[in-house]
């Protein structure tokens, strides 16, 4: 498998070049909107189609889904892929965004990588070894619940999301912690997560690209994923919670009172 390690981590450093190229150049770039405020740039198709050419070089039948261009072939093996999680942050030059890589067998995730080419950070994730920044091993954090915790989450910006009963899951998740973050990229809140930058994250309707290498770091340094509720949906619904077992458990529990709320964050308001 380390093989396979490497080729993700050759990827991630070879996208992470272009968008560090561009990243004086933003006012250059043609840059599309998606739906309502969920931009795309040419920085993120450059650097998926690098990601894929890496992988391809290597592993030509293997499957692949990209956040840009989609599924692609029938496989195993299936590469996930996010080219540049933080877009909005990219392009307003607000300097927080990374690729995410990562790599399933029978819908099995085997490997994650998440990088930072700003900061030049690694992290990796690899099934059953444990997780890494820049080689040396992580490891959720220690808190001991809620209190005093900080939690990242992600504020809706797409018109589909309800954002009263999102801001409901907010006033019951804030009181307690020490503070609340949103840093715009999914993919790094998890991958703080993972290293005890933060103790807990949650955020509804994300896509599989936008948590599939994150999620697996997180769990590799002894974290949990869930969805609200602490079961397994999130890979369905995108709605997920992510945090050492302990904030996970009051996190949960203090969501309970709020099942209602978290049924409706993925619908607009009615
Ligand atoms: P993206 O940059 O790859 O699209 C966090 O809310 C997640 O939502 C990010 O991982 C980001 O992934 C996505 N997102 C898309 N548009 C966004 C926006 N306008 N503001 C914040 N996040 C956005
Ligand atoms: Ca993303």
């Amino acid at each position: 498998m380390q093989p396979l390690l490497n080729i993700a981590i050759a990827a991630a450093r070879a996208a992470g070049h272009i968008i560090i190229r561009y990243i004086n150049k933003v006012d250059s770039l043609s840059v599309d909107t998606k739906r309502r405020n969920d931009f795309v740039s040419d920085v993120d198709r450059m650097a998926e189609r690098e990601i894929i050419n890496v992988i391809r070089r290597a592993h030509p039948r293997h499957a692949i889904l990209a956040e840009e261009s989609g599924a692609h072939g029938d496989d195993d093996y299936r590469w996930i892929i996010d080219p540049l999680d933080g877009t909005t942050n990219f392009l307003h030059g607000f300097p927080h965004y990374a690729v995410s890589i990562s790599l399933e067998h029978k819908h099995i995730p085997q490997l994650g990588v998440v990088y930072d080419p700003f900061k030049e950070e690694l992290f990796t994730a690899f099934r059953g070894a444990g997780a890494t920044l820049d080689s040396r091993r992580i490891r959720v954090s220690h808190s001991q619940g809620l209190s005093g915790a900080l939690l990242g989450t992600g504020i809706p910006y797409r018109p589909d999301q309800n954002l009263d009963a999102y801001l409901a899951t907010l006033k019951a998740l804030l009181p307690d912690t020490a503070g609340v973050r949103r840093a715009g990229s999914a993919a790094l809140d998890l991958a703080y997560v993972a290293c005890g930058r933060l103790d807990g994250f949650w955020e509804f309707g994300l896509k599989p690209w936008d948590f599939a290498a994150g999620a697996l770091l997180v769990q590799e340094a002894g974290g949990m994923v869930g969805d609200m509720l602490g079961g397994q949906d999130f890979v369905k619904t995108g709605n997920v919670l992510a945090a050492n077992p302990k904030a996970f458990k009051e996190m949960v529990r203090a969501l309970q009172p709020h099942l209602a709320d978290v049924a409706k964050v993925n619908q607009s308001p009615a």
